[in-house]
């Protein structure tokens, strides 16, 4: 049996519950967990979970229903997505990705722990600041401690997290994560300054794989937003697509990026109907509201094994179909398998409610809005 590795959507089963220890803080709406999870995880041709020889643990769906993530169950069947490759490799790539790459291309200038005032976000080098979260100040997009406390200021002793620009990823999180199991991330604010929690890295933002790009036929702009994770899974770092535009997408190396448990993590993005703006719809939304986590699609993309996975993922909290319709779709010269699309308000390519997936071998694919 050849074994395959599929993006798992693991499905919380009790919409915008809060974990217990959670409840007694006053910012919850930092708190909420998500309703959509995805996990990296192997499968075999029968959808059991493996090891493959040489690759690293993962975390399994049941490990996943831990009391930190609520009760979650698994809702997608396995889609050997890994199949075998077909067509014409590329050697992958040509040329870049166009769009907001050409406003900031690589960081250049290391950050330097200790100089800056938590007060606010130092930005540039990829860095943006959010400023239109009234339960945050200074450009942070979540500030928690190791204990899941939140503060609406960067203050000693909390993790202060922040955005890059779309394409990008922070590098930022403390290695030791709270046991509870809720993630934490971002720069680490000491007797008033602002340090990095993860020295490996000397900048605050990276490229991940650069396979995968936004694409608009349509003419709004669309409020792409992603999960602040680790941090307080807010989707409040965003990417506008401008009607008729491109934009990169974040696809984290999912084999070096932060693993939750020891499973591999993805980039998560919530979309909303085109003609939300960003700061209306890069929120946590209200019952109904149809933006943040009620927008009605959800992306996922991360790259293992040398392969990227790019998904359309259902929103338990929104059924109702975006005023747009959304496909990927390899880009000229690469290998893509599958296919995969939302298109009148059904998925088409996967499992139909489960939403699908798509493996890029070589070269890089689009989510296309039409
Ligand atoms: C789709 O997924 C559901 C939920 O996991 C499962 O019950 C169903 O059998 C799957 N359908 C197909 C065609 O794989
Ligand atoms: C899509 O829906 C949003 C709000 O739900 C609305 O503001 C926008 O005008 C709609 N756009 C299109 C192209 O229909």
């Amino acid at each position: 049996m050849r074994s395959s590795i599929i993006t798992l959507l693991a499905l919380a089963a009790t919409a915008l519950a809060v974990p217990l220890e959670q409840q007694q803080h006053q910012h919850k709406h930092q708190h909420q967990k998500r309703d959509v999870y995805t996990q990296i995880v192997y499968v075999d041709g029968d959808g059991k979970v493996t090891t493959p020889a040489g690759a690293s643990p993962t975390t399994t769906p049941t490990a996943t229903a831990s009391p930190t993530t609520l009760t979650t169950k698994t809702t997608s069947a396995p889609q050997s997505s890994a199949a075998q490759s077909s067509g014409s490799s590329s050697s992958g790539g040509s040329g870049g990705i166009s769009g907001d790459l050409s406003a900031f291309s690589d960081p250049s200038v290391e950050f330097e722990d200790g100089v800056h005032d938590c007060g606010s976000l130092p930005t540039g080098q990829g860095v943006i600041a959010v400023d239109w979260l009234s339960n945050l100040n200074g450009g942070f997009t979540s500030i928690m401690n190791l204990n899941g406390d939140t503060s609406t200021d960067c203050t000693d002793g909390f993790y202060c997290s922040y955005a890059c620009q779309a394409g990008m990823s922070k590098t930022q999180w403390p290695s030791n994560q709270p046991a509870s199991g809720i993630s934490v991330g971002g720069l680490l604010c000491k007797n008033g300054k602002l340090y990095r929690s993860n020295q490996d890295s000397k900048y605050l933002c990276s490229w991940g794989k650069e396979t995968a790009a936004f694409v608009s036929k349509i003419e709004k702009d669309v409020a792409i937003c992603r999960t602040d994770y680790p941090g307080s899974e807010n989707m409040n770092v965003p990417t506008l697509l401008k009607a008729g535009g491109t934009s990169p997408a974040s696809v984290v190396d999912s084999d070096n990026y932060f693993t939750w448990k020891g499973g591999r993590t993805s980039t998560q993005y919530y979309v909303n109907n085109a003609g939300v703006s960003i700061e209306d719809g890069c929120i946590w939304g209200t019952d109904g509201s149809g933006v943040g986590n009620w927008a009605p699609v959800v992306l996922g993309a991360g790259v293992t094994g040398g392969k990227t996975y790019l998904s359309l993922i259902p929103n338990p909290n929104n059924k109702d179909a975006p005023n747009y319709s959304i496909k990927i779709e390899g880009a000229d010269g690469s290998d893509v398998n599958g296919a995969c699309k939302y298109e009148n308000g059904q998925y088409v390519g996967g499992n139909g409610s489960d939403g699908c997936t798509v493996t890029v071998s070589s070269g890089k694919a689009n989510f296309i809005f039409y």
